[in-house]
């Protein structure tokens, strides 16, 4: 039977095997799914065996959504453009990377901000392959003033360097000033980082904890563990519309499979089976 799965580390709490299973149940497919927990030095000997494995695809996870790059012979637009994937696919003995994190997040913005990203100051907390994905997904869509902010300022730096004509900024998240400033003014605030996250290294965290807010702020947090993080929280305190990060989970879910299967699996069967606390 092909297989197909997930890499990531930890796994312990990862929603996506229920995810492709509804998937796979409700298309009747021939098609098992797996959690592959790698560490980082176990990518290329998995990669190397994938197709004897019977291995056809599968998502990408925490930390390694740029550790794959280096495994791949193909690389999707998405992936060249956003320089991070967190999809794959082996098809004739080629291993081709695809990103659908920005397609996820676009989908997951409420309409009434989506339509006028042009006018809203935006914040992106993060510098990883999430951020490079939601950076990319603002971008598209015409957002016109994106600070992204980050603990190491130089991957902050490297992101707004890519787009050095959009007037996308950066900031180190120790400039307490500077950082106060952006999110008192922010009319959307994303929080891509792994913090407050209840299997992460900082489950009691909140990145937005000594800040003042926009009363009417938008804030998408895309853990989703637990459902409303103290970032999301914070985010109602000031009467803003918090959303988490299941809707992206899905809809990056829902593109990526279509990608593998051919099938597009109705949102709501993905949702149906996921419980979340
Ligand atoms: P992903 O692929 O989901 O983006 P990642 O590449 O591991 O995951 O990136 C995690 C992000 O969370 C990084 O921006 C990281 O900051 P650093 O670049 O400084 O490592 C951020 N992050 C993780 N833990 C954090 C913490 N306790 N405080 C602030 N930022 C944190």
């Amino acid at each position: 039977m092909n297989k197909i799965g997930i890499i990531g580390n930890p796994l312990s709490h990862t929603l996506s095997p229920d995810l492709h299973n509804s998937a796979i149940r409700h298309f009747g497919l021939d098609l098992s799914f797996e959690k592959w927990e790698l560490e980082k030095t176990e990518l290329k000997r998995f990669f190397l065996n994938a197709k004897n494995n019977n291995i056809i695809g599968g998502c990408i996870t925490v930390p390694h959504k740029e550790n794959v790059l280096n495994y791949f012979d193909i690389y999707d637009d998405s992936v060249k453009r956003i320089e991070a994937a967190n999809w794959f696919k082996i098809e004739d003995d080629k291993i081709c990377g695809f990103n659908t994190d920005y397609i996820g997040f676009e989908k997951s913005i409420p309409d009434s901000r989506l339509n006028h990203l042009s006018e809203l100051n935006c914040v992106v907390f993060g510098s990883g392959g999430s951020a490079k994905a939601v950076v990319e997904a603002l971008f598209l869509k015409n957002a016109k003033n994106i600070c992204i902010i980050n603990r190491t300022f130089k991957k902050a730096e490297e992101i707004a360097n890519k787009y050095i004509r959009s007037g996308i900024t950066s900031l180190n998240l120790s400039s307490t000033d500077s950082v106060n400033n952006e999110i008192k003014n922010a009319d959307l605030i994303i929080n891509t980082t792994s913090v407050g996250m209840s299997s992460g290294p900082d489950p009691d965290g909140n990145l937005l904890k000594d800040f003042e807010l926009k009363m009417d702020v938008t804030g998408i947090d895309l853990v989703y563990s637990p459902k409303k993080t103290l970032f999301l929280k914070k985010i109602s305190e000031f009467g803003g519309q918090a959303i988490n990060g299941i809707d992206m989970l899905i809809y990056q879910a829902q593109a990526g499979f279509e990608i593998l299967t051919g099938k597009n699996c109705p949102f709501e069967i993905m949702k149906s089976v996921l419980k979340l606390d």
